[in-house]
């Protein structure tokens, strides 16, 4: 085990696979309290057991961040349980394509939901709890810096067609970003974004010709890549690959240690090169 983060206390939601699981597991190793959330409980408690297994500190609080009661619980199971919060992961989420003629509203709304006004509500949770902190921690001349990463996307960034929902949150939740790096500046808080590209979980390794879906709260989502396009996305990513879910961690990992304590507002981009 080792100590970059011991002491401090972590919410990662959508915890319970993929990318924000391995984020679980790598802010645990060192040393991190982490609260797992997920939509489902199972994979939520698998990534609790996991952490515990490997010696560290976890516990889970299930539910969906579009609950519209769920922030409040979330950072209270932090503060209730570890007695701090000083990490903040937004990464529950998934994919709702279609091109922008056969979308929905609900699908529209739906990507708004989770992608921007969840980690909003968090953030607004969280306010009190950090701004009261850092007073204190100021007056008995603390030098404690807070992390907050948000989970964006290359289609946020760039966009991407069939993702107008899906790119549209993911660039809102970018200018959350910065708007929050500004007015938390002075609480000490980082706030960044990671954009990943292609990185292999269920959304993007499922083969999408095949009818592949995902459940979202009793909803079928069609999710996946048609394979000769995750083939030729991946031989434009001069890295030759997506990128793992470790791999995607490790991004979101340099934002939370005490070496990017000067580096807030920004938009990194985690796509194996491509630009
Ligand atoms: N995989 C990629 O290529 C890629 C690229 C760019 C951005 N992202 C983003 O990374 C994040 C993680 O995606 P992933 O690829 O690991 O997907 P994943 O499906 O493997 O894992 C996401 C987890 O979030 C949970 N989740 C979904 N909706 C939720 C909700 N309302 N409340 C609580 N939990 C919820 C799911 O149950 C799942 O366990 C997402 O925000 C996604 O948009 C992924």
């Amino acid at each position: 085990m080792n100590t970059k983060l011991e002491g401090k206390v972590a919410l990662v939601s959508g915890s319970g696979r993929g990318i924000g699981r391995e984020i679980a597991l790598k802010l645990a190793s060192e040393g991190a309290r982490v609260v797992i959330n997920d939509l489902d409980a199972e994979p939520a408690a698998q990534t609790v057991a996991d952490i515990v297994a490997a010696g560290g500190t976890a516990t889970a609080c299930v539910g969906s961040v579009t609950d519209s009661k769920f922030a409040d619980q979330f950072v209270a199971t932090a503060v209730d349980t570890y007695k701090g919060l000083d990490i903040i992961v937004n990464n529950a989420g998934y994919t709702w394509d279609s091109v922008v003629q056969k979308m929905s509203d609900e699908q529209w709304e739906a990507m708004l939901a989770v992608h921007l006004t969840a980690p909003f509500r968090i953030l607004r949770a969280a306010s009190g709890f950090i701004r009261d902190a850092s007073r204190q921690e100021a007056e008995a001349g603390q030098d404690v810096f807070r992390k907050v990463v948000n989970i964006s996307s290359t289609s946020g960034v760039y966009g991407n067609a069939g993702q107008a929902n899906y790119a549209a949150a993911k660039a809102g939740i970018n200018g959350l970003t910065k708007a929050m790096a500004k007015e938390w500046g002075r609480y000490k808080v980082n706030v960044n974004s990671v954009a990943f590209g292609l990185i292999k979980t269920r959304l993007t390794e499922a083969d999408a010709d095949a009818g592949a879906k995902i459940d979202i709260a009793g909803q079928q989502i069609r999710v996946g890549v048609n394979p000769q396009i995750l083939k030729n996305a991946e031989a434009m990513i001069p890295l030759g690959r997506g990128g793992t879910p470790q791999e995607a961690a490790g991004a979101v990992y340099m934002f939370c240690i005490p070496e990017s304590n000067y580096v807030s507002g920004q938009v990194l981009v985690c796509g194996g090169g491509r630009p």
